[in-house]
């Protein structure tokens, strides 16, 4: 019986829409299950939404929805994006579930009756108007190494030390900018120095990881050592409850990863159900099974996938990754991608524009094997798509078999070209020796190269002219292209299978895989018996156009800010680099003035990006009567900190809390009384003589754009 392989990519958050970042990691592992699966190999690709954890509870606050119904949202959204892309799931679920429930209480009852888990008390900061500990990246305070002012509770941007949130100083909330407490709660830690000498071995394991991989995690934590690793938060928490205690919960890092073992058993419970197979998770998974287990991430995410998961699994006597193939992260125009500049695109706002197929096409093209990254400049996209895909391949297919159906009825012959067919069998070789190694970027090259040996083939040949003198001739030539474009379209089904599709329908066969293609691979000879009517030729995919490019950048479509704030991130993101460029506050009864200002052109006026925002809170500051800390949702990841002057027109701030009003987003960052202010809210009047806020209706959501 031939190996199993289980195939994953890494779980997307349940708190954001896909965007073209994520697409590397799926388009890669969804070539390669398909090309899997087109070599007749036992492949299943699972994955899932990752629905737990603090962002999402505190999200689905704000916009006053059960996180349930929130995260249900998401799963839709993604499914969408991810169908519309081609991305082959055998099953995507969520961490949501029963099953993953039932798996995560059972690893940890494994791990726990093993000793690998250990519960003590710890210090933590704790937030006491918002009744709840923070995590990392819901506190903010001076740096305890360098003194820089607003660092996160985890790492500090300016001088790059690592700290615990108890080690700041001046700790406030980033919730509801109030100072923040310590408090002591107890915890369970993961030892995770139990496994060191395991993790050691198993990472060197052939073909385990990449070497460069390999090398930073030995001269980082696993060779400096492994510390504890907590598994538990305290409540509010959106997760699991941990069985036996009343407030805590599993911590999202622990579920998530599980979600692959329970994803695999409700799509074998579906399978037996439909089909009568009889596998369980565990056929994957058990310690004893012999599957291939590989799982694609991005070389952000390595140590959860290079040290946790694989301890965790072998805490609970379960089956080990057999492969981390690990990527790049995406630039685009060679630079991150960024809000202001246009360039952070959603799955959606692509698919408003161009054909899936082209990101196939172009992601394919340039990532190999080792976790490079991966640039999407776009006028290299418009220029290689056009070049190999539109004008090599596309033009291949839609001449030849144009003069086929024009010149002779559309009917393949007996004899072929041999040396082209020999060119072809090579071309398969070389695109399954780099699709099985990740190397797609070589897999495209070779497609791309067949083709412009057989466009030179049909240019050197003539058959609009030999169709006139010879039509044998001509029948033999153009009869061995159409032989060739089932080869391409073989070795382009997995890159873009919606392109292999038209190819196949236009060459009137069914479609050919690399299975098929084995004997034609030992001795090349004809494919499309004699006598076989080829289809309609059409073009096969248009052309990108400039201007089409230019208002993917120009024209973003998001309702998102223009600033490249991630606002008080997500508790498991990187540190947000660009954090300290926020935009920072003006109050709004900053002192006015009455003569009417010179004229702004309608350009000017269109720098600003006012939008909507619902107050969620607001808070007096001590020491400074005249100002508000108010936390204001404007359609972000999390809300923004405002200080206002306005304190004096509301005796009692709670009343501003739920109102929606007119924010300016794009201001640079100013630093008021301690308190980092990102926006200004805009009102009318000033605290004296009567203000008042410009308040926006109910129905209007919070990000909308005002202008
Ligand atoms: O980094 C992320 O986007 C996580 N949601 C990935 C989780 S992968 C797995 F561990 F679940
Ligand atoms: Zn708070």
């Amino acid at each position: 019986m031939t190996q199993k392989t289980l195939v994953t990519s890494a779980l997307p958050y349940a708190n954001g829409s896909i965007h073209l970042g994520h697409l590397v990691e799926y388009i890669q592992t969804d070539i390669y299950v398909r090309f899997l699966r087109s070599c007749g190999e036992s492949v299943i690709y699972m994955c899932a939404d990752d629905t737990h954890g603090t962002p999402i509870e505190l999200n689905a606050r704000r916009q006053g929805i059960d996180p349930n119904d929130f995260i249900s949202r998401i799963y839709d959204e993604h499914r969408r994006d991810f169908d519309a892309f081609g991305i082959s799931f055998d099953y995507f679920g969520s961490t949501n579930s029963e099953e993953n429930r039932r798996y995560s209480e059972r690893i940890f009852k494994k791990l726990l009756e093993r000793g690998h888990i250990e519960k003590r008390a710890v210090e933590l900061t704790f937030c006491e108007k918002d009744r709840r500990f923070l995590p990392d990246r819901f506190v903010r305070g001076i740096c305890p190494k360098c003194q820089a002012s607003d660092q996160y509770g985890d790492v500090c941007e300016k001088c790059g030390s690592t700290y615990a949130p108890t080690e700041l100083v001046e700790p406030r909330c980033s919730i509801c900018g109030t100072p923040a407490v310590r408090r002591a709660s107890d915890h369970y830690f993961f030892r995770l120095a139990h496994f060191t000498d395991f993790l050691k071995t198993w990472s060197e394991g052939e073909g385990t990881l990449d070497a460069a991989i390999l090398n930073n995690l030995k001269s980082g934590w696993l060779g400096t050592g492994l510390a504890d690793w907590c598994i538990s938060r305290d409540g509010p928490y959106f997760g699991f409850k941990i069985p036996g205690e009343d407030d805590k919960f599993f911590y999202v890092w622990l579920d998530a990863p599980i979600g692959y073992i329970s994803a695999t058993e409700r799509y074998l419970a579906n399978q037996r159900q439909t089909e009568g197979n009889g596998e369980h998770a565990l056929d994957y998974w058990g310690e004893h099974s012999d599957a291939r287990i590989v799982h694609f991430i991005g070389k952000d995410i390595i140590n959860f996938h290079a040290l946790f998961w694989p301890a965790v699994l072998k805490g609970a006597g379960l089956r080990l990754p057999s492969k981390l193939a690990v990527h790049g992260m995406l630039t685009v125009n060679g630079e991150k991608m960024s809000k202001s500049r246009g360039t952070f695109i959603n799955a959606r706002q692509y698919l408003d524009l161009f054909d899936p197929a082209y990101l196939r096409f172009f992601y394919a093209a340039n990532l190999g094997s080792s976790p490079e990254d991966i640039d999407l400049s776009l006028n290299e996209f418009r220029l290689k798509v056009n070049a190999e895909l539109v004008n090599n391949l596309g033009n291949l297919c839609n001449r030849s078999l144009a003069m086929l159906k024009g010149k002779l009825d559309g009917q393949v012959g007996e004899s072929r070209d041999a040396s082209l067919l020999a060119e072809a069998a090579l071309a398969v070789r070389k695109a399954r020796e780099a699709f099985a190694g990740l190397d797609t970027r070589h897999a495209v090259r070779a497609i791309v190269e067949l083709g412009e040996k057989a466009n030179k083939f049909v240019q050197d040949k003539k058959p609009w002219e030999t169709a006139k003198s010879d039509p044998d001739v001509a029948r033999r030539d153009l009869s061995t292209v159409a032989d060739v474009l089932c080869v391409i379209g073989a070795l382009l089904s997995p890159v873009v299978p919606s392109i292999a599709e038209a190819l196949f329908a236009q060459l009137g066969t069914r479609p050919y895989s690399f299975r098929d293609l084995e004997d034609f691979v030992r001795a090349p000879g004809p494919l499309l018996k004699a006598g076989h009517q080829v289809g309609t030729p059409a073009p096969l995919i248009g052309r990108i156009e400039a201007s089409v490019v230019d208002s993917l950048i120009a024209a973003p479509k998001t309702e998102a800010p223009k600033s490249d704030v991630a606002v008080a991130g997500t508790e498991k993101a990187a540190p947000a680099k660009n954090a300290q460029t926020r935009t920072a506050a003006k109050t709004a009864a900053a002192p006015r003035e009455d003569a009417p200002k010179a004229e702004v052109t309608f350009d000017d006026f269109c720098k600003l990006d006012l939008r909507v925002g619902r107050i969620l809170s607001a808070a007096r500051v001590p020491k400074a009567d005249k100002l508000l800390c108010l936390s204001v949702d404007v359609g972000e990841e999390a809300p923004r900190t405002i200080a206002a002057g306005i304190a004096e027109a509301f005796a009692n701030p709670e009343i501003l809390v739920g109102k929606k009003v007119a924010v300016l987003a794009n201001l640079p960052p100013r630093k008021i009384r301690g308190i980092v202010s990102c926006g200004m809210i805009l009102a009318a009047g000033d605290p004296q003589n009567g203000l008042s806020l410009l308040e926006v209706s109910e129905a209007i959501a919070p990000g909308t754009r005002i202008g």
